[in-house]
């Protein structure tokens, strides 16, 4: 039934050749080569934002080379990926064919804030209903394998099941994209196996893992979600090789000890051709975003801006909120605040009013009137934020991908982990990397963080010696990271080894 693999749109010929030029300089200078032979790429992600966002980028990479790549999901989730891109903001990319795929109706229910755990459980049916791609992904390999020497598939590490036909074409092969930082992975792999660390590690993870809260997965996850998990690992064995995003400048000592983990007389590749945000748009829209919040930095003293997002899963309790507003005001710290609901399985759904999230009485008009900062209530352009130079530390909830983002622009983090791998990467950050400091208390879930406590963090890391060596380290390692993916770094030599590999 949906063996087309063409796209749905076309594009008019003068505007693809214009795009192919655009191709050209994508991204920040990799160079296009034809090296794709009839390869071509079939992307599968996971329907959610940090997932979709990391695999689209991670397509723009792989396309910059002349390779084909389908990109794979339900159409609102399609559509949600392209919308937030910040690679293409105003228009669909032409150089990644989008298929969009039928899903069965699913329940879209809004997030609750006050949930004593933070696991997003609303996004569950959402990827139940993303099982039902199966058939129609099975359908488009057969038929690109029909007219290509090999298909290549990258699917998210949780949705092996979805890609498990690939297995039956000859010329098709399966890798695992892994959305989570290596040195999360490799915590899950020992505890999993109950391997021994090295001894020389930088941390002690098994004193780490007594520890009560969020670093024990019954509390970071749901027993549902972690069902799901356990129902994708037997798919691991049909892939070749895992992709990171991830940057052995980073974490190249976790990236050896995963593939030595994993090795098991099984000879899989790993790639670390990370940081996928290093892709850039293409000359047309790479002007900034016209957001009111970038001219507001460009009034600010040089790194004196805390950036505040906790994502787009975690629903703060009306409280907690309230906690916040009062801690970033005592410390006197300049802020942007992204305060946004949670996204829902299906961000574009309406159904029932949207909650309107309240702050105390005077707060917007006393910050505003004092210039201190600015909330925002839309989608932000969080890469462009971390990257102006008046942004000089991010209050964030650790997801991957915004600790990516913020390592990529030198930034260093308030570490405030909520749910997930949150919590690990949240250790990366503050003691193996020690680019930040972590929010008292915050390991300690169902409980509200007092505001005391949150200008505490605010001040030390804006605002204190330590603070400075913390924005000093990430400022080092942003550079470290930036270079990797130039001509002759190491991120760059991957990604070239992963196309070449491809490519073979
Ligand atoms: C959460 O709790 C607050 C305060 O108890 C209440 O006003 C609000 O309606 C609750 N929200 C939801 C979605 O249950």
């Amino acid at each position: 039934m949906y063996t087309t693999t063409r796209c749905e749109t076309t594009i008019p010929s003068h505007q693809h050749q214009q795009d192919q030029n655009h191709v050209q300089k994508l991204p920040s200078g990799l160079k296009m080569k034809d090296v794709s032979g009839s390869v071509v790429v079939v992307m599968v992600p996971l329907p959610a934002q940090g997932h979709l966002n990391q695999l689209l980028e991670l397509a723009y990479f792989v396309a910059s080379y002349g390779i084909p790549v389908h990109f794979v999901g339900s159409a609102t989730h399609n559509h949600q990926a392209k919308l937030r891109s910040h690679i293409a903001p105003s228009s669909s990319p032409s150089d990644i064919c989008f298929h969009d795929f039928p899903t069965p109706p699913f329940h879209s229910p809004a997030p609750d804030p006050n949930s004593t755990y933070k696991f997003p459980s609303q996004l569950q049916p959402a990827f139940d209903a993303a099982s039902f791609l199966r058939g129609p992904i099975a359908s488009l390999i057969r038929s690109l394998s029909l007219e290509s020497r090999r298909v290549v598939v990258v699917h998210d590490s949780l949705m092996g099941s979805v890609v498990q036909d690939a297995a039956s074409v000859p010329n098709a092969e399966s890798y695992v994209f892994h959305s989570v930082s290596a040195f999360a992975l490799y915590w899950y792999t020992w505890e999993a196996t109950g391997m021994v660390l090295p001894k020389e590690d930088e941390v002690d993870i098994a004193e780490l893992l007594s520890s009560e809260g969020f670093l024990s997965l019954r509390v970071s996850f749901t027993d549902e979600f972690l069902k799901f998990i356990a129902s994708q690992h037997e798919f691991k064995k049909l892939s070749l090789g895992s992709i990171y995003n991830t940057c052995r400048v980073v974490e190249g000592r976790y990236v050896d000890l995963l593939a030595s983990a994993t090795a098991n007389g099984i000879s899989t590749k790993h790639w670390a051709i990370g940081p996928f945000n290093m892709v850039k748009a293409p000359d047309k829209s790479s002007k900034r975003s016209a957001h009111m919040c970038m001219e507001w930095l460009d009034k600010q003293a040089a790194s004196s801006v805390i950036y505040v997002s906790f994502g787009t899963t975690t629903a703060l309790s009306n409280e907690q909120i309230r906690q916040i507003a009062i801690g970033l005001e005592r410390s006197g710290q300049k802020f942007i605040w992204v305060l946004r609901e949670a996204d829902k399985g299906d961000i574009f759904s309406g159904g029932g009013e949207a909650r309107k999230i309240e702050l105390p009485q005077g707060f917007e008009e006393t910050v505003t009137a004092g210039d201190l900062g600015v909330v925002v209530r839309d989608w932000a352009p969080q890469l462009e934020i971390l990257g102006h130079p008046a942004t000089g530390g991010f209050l964030s909830h650790c997801g991957w991908n915004s600790c990516m983002e913020s390592i990529s622009m030198g930034v260093p983090i308030l570490a405030w982990p909520m749910h997930s791998d949150q919590p690990r990467n949240a250790i990366l950050i503050t003691k193996v990397l020690k680019i930040g400091l972590i929010v008292k208390d915050c390991m300690n879930q169902n409980k509200v963080v007092k505001s005391s406590t949150i200008q505490g963090g605010v001040e030390a890391l804006m605002a204190s010696e330590q603070g400075d060596e913390m924005r000093k380290r990430a400022a080092e390692l942003g550079v470290a990271v930036r270079g990797s993916m130039d001509e002759g770094g190491v991120s760059r030599a991957e990604l070239d080894s992963f196309i070449t590999h491809i490519s073979r």
